[in-house]
């Protein structure tokens, strides 16, 4: 699994942080299944030619999707309505031929396709994992159990037509075998249909120390200048890049056929800032890695002084990022006994590696803690605005990116 070449253009790859030994961030485990659980080296470095930030060490992705995947995007509002507004974009703007057809790799539940499918409009989710994929069928959503690569969409093809449009949220970052899926785009898109993916960005990781996004599935971590070399390397053209404020901070890119579509100015603008900000090179990446350890040392000075004064501290949300977090710092109960959680799925078990339990939300209450780790950062305002209370009888939040703070 270990691999030190670049997965897109094979040149070496140099290690920038090393977040110790980790398990799959999702596999959150009944207590009776603590034993034999998975681990591996998560470690990130950067391509020297491509530029592509990527994991050391893959996990092969049968262990990271199957009918136990514990995310469901439809899990907050901020999601349902973002995906929303997606499916209204494209159904206005890319969806107006004739018999239109939309595809999209890791449709999960069915957050954006619920839309489609509502419209009446031609769709096809692609989704590994069967446990979500049924939950998108309950909404009227047609999905093929299957992992996206060129095998996969040489059969959609065949049996639905070229796709206008392929979409994917999310899921691009986490798929280790780009070359396979870009053979699978060209037999699938329309000459003039589109490949359009949202997918953390680089830069927010970087600039916000959102170093919890790092894990065992996402394999890459996109820069503009990277997705375009990797775009051009495999016959695409990038032609659009715009931010956009999901999980943080991630960018929608837009790939066409070479000439299909003319270059975006705000995609030239991207460039050009991650050029003055020296996003793409290895020293700062390397300052990332050094800060990463920083913010870890400062939380558990926190927590441990906190211990000492005999507060509570209880953990808000848990994401796959929590995974990253507990197991690099070292977080146990000791700490913080316990973090709830509103999806039903990870109530009842354990987060994987570092074992805190999650509970449901309504135990965050019962009583109080004296302050919340929140590990859901990127909803701040949606369960800050929603645990009003806890502020009122006292409660303080604790923040850990992009550095160490009360809140
Ligand atoms: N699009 C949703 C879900 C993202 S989670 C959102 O943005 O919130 C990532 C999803 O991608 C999971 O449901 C996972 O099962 C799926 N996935 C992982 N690898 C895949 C692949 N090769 N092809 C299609 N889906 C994949
Ligand atoms: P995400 O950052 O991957 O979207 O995951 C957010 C996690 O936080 C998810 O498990 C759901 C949980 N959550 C809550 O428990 N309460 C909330 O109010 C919100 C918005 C999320
Ligand atoms: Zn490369």
């Amino acid at each position: 699994m270990e691999e030190t070449t670049c997965r897109v253009c094979d040149a070496p790859v140099l290690e920038f942080a090393d977040l110790g030994d980790q398990p799959t961030a999702n596999g959150f485990l009944l207590p009776e299944e603590v034993a034999g659980e998975f681990r591996f080296r998560l470690a990130v470095g950067a391509c020297t030619r491509c530029r592509l930030v990527q994991l050391v060490t893959v996990v092969p992705q049968e262990l990271r999707y199957h009918a136990g995947y514990r995310y469901h995007a439809s899990g907050s509002a901020s999601h349902r309505d973002h995906f929303a507004a997606d499916a209204r974009h494209f159904l206005e703007a890319e969806l107006t031929g004739p018999d239109p057809f939309i595809v999209e790799i890791g449709c999960n539940d069915g957050v954006m396709l619920g839309t489609i499918a509502a419209a009446g409009v031609r769709h096809l989710g692609v989704e590994p994992s069967g446990n979500v994929a049924d939950i998108a069928r309950e909404k009227g959503v047609r999905v093929l159990s299957a992992f996206f690569d060129e095998d996969t969409a040489a059969a959609v093809r065949a049996e639905h037509g070229p796709a206008d449009v392929v979409f994917g949220a999310n899921t691009i970052c986490h798929i280790a075998h780009m070359d396979s899926v870009f053979r699978g785009l060209d037999k699938l898109l329309t000459p003039g249909g589109v490949f359009v993916f949202e997918e953390p960005y680089l830069e927010t990781i970087v600039s916000g120390m959102a170093f919890d996004q790092i894990y065992d599935e996402h394999v890459f971590y996109f820069s503009v200048a990277s997705v375009q070399a990797m775009a051009e390397r495999f016959g695409f053209e990038l032609v659009d890049a715009e931010r956009i404020a999901m999980h943080g901070g991630e960018v929608r890119y837009t790939i066409a056929r070479p000439g299909a579509r003319v270059p975006s100015e705000r995609l030239a603008a991207l460039l050009a800032e991650e050029e003055s900000a020296k996003l793409n090179e290895p020293a700062t990446l390397a300052e990332f890695g050094r800060n990463v350890a920083r913010i870890r040392d400062d939380l558990m000075t926190l927590l441990r002084q906190l211990r000492a004064d005999g507060k509570r501290v209880v953990g808000y949300g848990a994401p796959g990022k929590s995974s990253t977090v507990t197991n690099y710092c070292g977080i146990g109960t000791d700490l913080v006994p316990f973090v709830c959680d509103s999806t039903p799925a990870k109530q009842g078990r354990l987060l994987p590696g570092s074992h805190l339990p999650v509970r449901p939300p309504a135990d965050f209450a019962d009583p109080y803690p004296d302050y919340a780790l929140l590990f859901a950062w990127n909803h701040a305002e949606e369960i800050m605005a929603k645990e009003q209370a806890f502020r009122e009888a006292g409660g303080k939040w604790i923040r850990f990116v992009p550095d160490v703070e009360v809140i």
